[in-house]
């Protein structure tokens, strides 16, 4: 790839900028709003000068709403040999895009698997998509040429491609990011009522659950309302076995001792069906889900307490496969709970042991 042209030079149209250009292709910056592609430009991201068309990629990083009419007009004036886009979801752009009888052979779908808190230009950065999986959803119209040309904006931007179709992609992001929010949202409204006393014995349960419920609400309307129906079935779905749980639950809650067997029963599927959902979250780095052991460690709330102990770990040899904090409530101390491979946990907790430190 010599030539690109940017259109959209938001969050994900500037950072690919950013990463083509860092890596030698001439990249053309496109916005409806001048002053987006002017800081673009700006920062690196390449030229707000008309190219000589037709450049070897067009890539689309406008609303996913927008996706259709933004290439219908771009394919009208030759402006690529290949297209791309990378909206958050992929069956409604593709919808337009075929509705607006596009190229669909010169075109395909993606979506980088990666963002940021903030929008627009000021946002952008050449490593964002360094390490992170890239979506491609070619149909059986997509020309080789128009893949390769894909494959290669995802490699020269440090992405690792999966190819996937557009629908299945909508339901998987559906499955691990949409519906997530929704709960954590709801699961965390019903702290804003409670009483000041209860809020005050969370611990790490709520804080894991909840931790998403953070985000930026705006953004996340705009991201929903892009797959919300898809995101409704599986919220209906949940619906459904929410209502198993509370009838097991009120079973269990019953003075029968036969009904709260059954609730028993009923409540233990709906924790096993979750053991058996969270075993298949992949492990590291896209490898099959593993196992650790976690080796939880009490260390003071000051500064050199950490480089000490993952210095004693690495002293003992070991890998530290993952790390969180539990903090203690009222005292300045908290637990540092170390992943490591279930063979290492015990060398690991000699080694603490040897050098003073305190283990749960
Ligand atoms: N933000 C994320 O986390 C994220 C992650 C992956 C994919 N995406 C997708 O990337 C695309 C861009 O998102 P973003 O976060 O960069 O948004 P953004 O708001 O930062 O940038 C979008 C840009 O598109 C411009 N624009 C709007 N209509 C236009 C038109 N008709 N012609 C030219 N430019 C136009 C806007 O002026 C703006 O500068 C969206 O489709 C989004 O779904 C976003």
């Amino acid at each position: 790839m010599r030539t690109a042209v940017v259109i959209g030079t938001g969050l994900i149209g500037t950072s690919a900028a950013l990463a083509l250009s860092a890596r030698g292709v001439a990249v053309h910056l496109r916005d409806a709003d001048e002053d987006a592609a002017r800081t673009a430009a700006s920062l690196g991201a390449g030229t707000v000068e008309p190219p000589v068309t037709p450049v070897d990629l067009a890539i689309i990083a406008v609303p996913p709403a927008l996706v259709g009419r933004v290439l219908a007009a771009a394919q009208a004036e030759g402006l690529a040999r290949h297209y791309t886009d990378v909206a958050s979801v992929k069956e409604g752009p593709r919808q337009d895009v075929v509705a607006l009888g596009c190229d669909t052979v010169h075109y395909i779908g993606s979506h980088p698997m990666a963002g940021a808190e903030r929008n627009g230009p000021l946002a952008a950065r050449a490593d964002l998509f360094e390490g992170r999986t890239w979506v491609l959803t070619p149909t059986q119209d997509t020309d080789t040429e128009t893949l390769n040309a894909a494959l290669e904006l995802v490699a020269l931007c440090g992405a690792v491609p999966v190819v996937m179709d557009a629908a299945a992609h909508d339901r998987a992001v559906a499955l691990v990011s949409h519906t997530p929010q929704v709960i954590a949202s709801l699961v965390a409204a019903r702290l804003t009522d409670a009483e000041e006393s209860a809020v005050r014995l969370a611990g790490p349960g709520i804080r894991d659950t909840t931790r998403i419920a953070a985000s930026d609400p705006r953004m996340w309307v705009d991201i929903l309302s892009a797959n919300a129906a898809v995101v409704a079935g599986i919220l209906e779905e949940l619906a459904a076995d929410l209502g198993t749980a509370v009838a097991g639950l009120r079973e269990l809650a019953a003075a029968d001792e036969a009904k709260r067997e059954s609730g028993a029963g009923v409540v233990e599927d709906v924790l096993r069906r979750g053991n058996a959902g969270r075993a298949r979250i992949p492990g590291k780095h896209g490898a099959p889900p593993t196992r650790y052991e976690v080796v939880s460690v009490l260390i003071g709330d000051q500064p050199g307490e950490l480089a000490r102990l993952f210095a004693d770990a690495g002293r003992a040899g070991i890998n530290i496969e993952d790390v969180d904090i539990e903090h203690s409530t009222g005292q300045q101390a908290g637990f540092v709970r170390l992943s490591v491979a279930p063979r290492a946990a015990r060398s690991l907790e000699d080694a603490l042991r040897a050098n003073g430190w305190s283990l749960r």
